[in-house]
């Protein structure tokens, strides 16, 4: 590498992980918590193929169901800033103990599916994963329903 590309490189670096000196916008902050939540929609659909038959890749049940796990995680840090937009209502602040026990619930139950089906496959697995169905209740009450 010559001398040039590397400082270029260093420049370019240092712009992606260069800090804001202002807080991140609104925009910003509703759109990571969607990227999560969509995130979300994803691996379920993915586990759905699976416990449902459709595909035959039972070794990977448990991988979705910790991805899904640390996503929930992940997105309970991401409602932490107060920014009512997306489809996420006023509701989920003013209710936060109860939202957040929400996601606590569907992460406990991602988790006890996941060593389910490592200790015993997709049979052991199954029993369980209908405590992973909290999305719509949570959804009913801190979503707007336009989309
Ligand atoms: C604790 C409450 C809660 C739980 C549990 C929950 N969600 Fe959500 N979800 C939300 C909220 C709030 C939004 C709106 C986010 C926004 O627009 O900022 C959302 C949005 C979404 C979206 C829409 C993203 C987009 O394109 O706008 C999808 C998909 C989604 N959730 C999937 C799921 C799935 C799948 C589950 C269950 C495995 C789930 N959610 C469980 C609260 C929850």
């Amino acid at each position: 590498m010559t001398r040039m590309v590397r400082i270029l490189g260093g420049v370019a670096l240092a712009a992606l992980l260069a800090v804001p000196a202002v807080a991140a916008e609104n925009k910003d902050i509703i759109d990571y918590r969607i990227n999560l939540m969509k995130t979300l929609g994803e691996q379920a659909s993915a586990m759905g193929k699976i416990a449902q038959g459709k595909v035959d890749n039972a070794d990977n049940l448990a991988i979705h169901a910790q991805t899904i796990a640390l996503n929930v995680a992940a997105a309970k840090k991401a409602f932490v800033p107060k920014v009512v937009g997306g489809t996420a209502t006023q509701a989920v602040w003013d209710n936060w103990k109860d939202f957040n026990d929400r996601f606590t619930a569907l992460e406990t139950a991602a988790n006890d599916v996941a060593a389910a089906a490592k200790a015993g496959g997709l049979d052991a697995a199954k029993p369980k994963i209908g405590a992973m169905f909290t999305c719509k209740a949570c959804h009913d009450i801190y979503r707007t329903k336009t989309n």
